[in-house]
């Protein structure tokens, strides 16, 4: 657990140490990160767990189909590696002399359109967008339009980072000394730019000394659970099994859950949340067997657009990554939406909210609308 407290010393550090921990080998993968040159360099999440390969790039469609390929997932590093991907791009326009507002806009636009229900993907294009848009106004020169934005490409990512510390944090209190957690999808260090959320819960009450073990879902169809959480969490030496989805109605009935614990691709302002498909269903099961039900994610995953989940845009994706005979229609919706009244509780960066959501994060709401308005200013 080296890595976990070295991370956890640099969030309270100045926001270019951070990431340059994670780029040093601090935390057990160095899955995000700036190439020498200047792109972003990424582990290719579809290849795991049978291999580690890197890639590079500074091309917003290769970054786009990076992101469609799942080959980076998971909400919070999806805009993380958006926002990467778009400074990384913008440098090379820059040394061509063919940055202008006009490129940044379209680049912007395909980018965020890559995958539509993990708000923190809009959230961090927006971030990019409007601090390109003033460094344009400012008549800034092309190379320092470039140098803004990969300054707020580090911040979103170092942020990032910060966030799954403090959303670890927030959580531990929750985590029995020895409990059984079951977590569906990967919501871990690959699905951030940090320690990630679900599992940094796990992270950090393992390193206080508590004794977590995990059932990770398969999570189907594309496995994220059986791939990616299950090969996490092992190289991190937090005992895991893995089940089918559909074995976890009999381990909560034969009492060998304590807790579920998943991330969140976008949480409404009343607390309904899109996760994976197949939370919903895992949230029904837990309030039948009285088992607490928690959702960790940082506030980039907060829609306040949203007064309920009805509206959150849900990813239909094609229909061959579902194993059914030939011929035959397929549905494939890559998430669902579970009622906040099944939430037990929101574990966040600023701190742990309890039903009525609507009600517990008002405060916070108010003021991050009031933030983004004045950004936007
Ligand atoms: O389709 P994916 O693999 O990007 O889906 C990811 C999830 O559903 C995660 O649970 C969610 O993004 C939370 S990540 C910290």
């Amino acid at each position: 657990m080296l890595w976990f407290r070295i991370l956890a010393a640099n969030s309270s550090m100045s926001s270019s140490a951070s990431s340059s921990v994670s780029t040093q080998g601090g935390p057990p993968l160095d899955h995000i990160g700036w190439s020498v040159g200047g792109g972003v360099r990424y582990l290719d999440q579809t290849q795991l767990p049978d291999a580690e390969v890197y890639r590079e790039t500074a091309d917003i469609d290769e970054m786009v189909e990076a992101i469609k390929m799942l080959r980076v997932r998971g909400a919070p590093l999806i805009g993380v590696s958006a926002a990467m991907g778009l400074a990384a791009a913008a440098a090379v326009e820059a040394r061509n002399a063919r940055l202008t507002l006009e490129w940044l806009e379209n680049a912007a636009a395909r980018l965020a359109g890559a995958r539509p229900t993990a708000v923190n993907l809009e959230w961090a294009i927006d971030r990019m967008r409007t601090a390109g848009r003033r460094a344009f106004t400012q008549r800034a020169g092309v190379d320092d339009v470039a140098a803004t934005l990969r300054n707020e490409a580090q911040a979103i990512w170092d942020e990032d980072i910060a966030m799954c510390v403090a959303i670890g944090v927030a959580g531990t209190a929750l985590v029995p000394r020895s409990a059984t957690i079951l977590t569906h999808c990967n919501a871990g260090a690959l699905a951030t730019g940090g320690m990630g959320t679900a599992l940094a819960v796990i992270y950090r009450a393992h390193a206080d000394g508590k004794e977590p073990s995990v059932v990770s879902t398969e999570t189907r169809p594309l496995r994220q659970g059986a791939r990616l959480t299950v090969w996490e969490l092992h190289r991190a030496g937090i005992p895991v099994t893995a089940i089918v989805d559909s074995a976890a109605a009999s381990l909560m009935a034969d009492g060998k859950i304590d807790c579920v614990i998943t991330g969140a691709d976008r949480i409404a302002a009343n607390g309904d949340v899109a996760n994976k498909i197949g939370t919903y269903g895992l949230a029904v099961l837990a309030k039948a067997h009285g088992i607490p039900f928690y959702v960790a994610a940082p506030l980039s995953t907060f829609d306040w657009t949203l007064t309920s989940g009805k509206a959150i845009p849900i990813e239909e994706r094609a229909g061959d990554e579902v194993d059914a005979a030939p011929g035959v229609p397929v549905r494939n919706p890559a998430f669902d939406v579970t009622p906040a009244d099944l939430v037990s509780a929101l574990i966040t960066d600023r701190g742990v909210f309890r039903p009525p959501y609507a009600e517990s994060l008002a405060t916070v709401a108010a003021r991050e609308v009031r933030g983004v308005r004045r950004t936007l200013d």
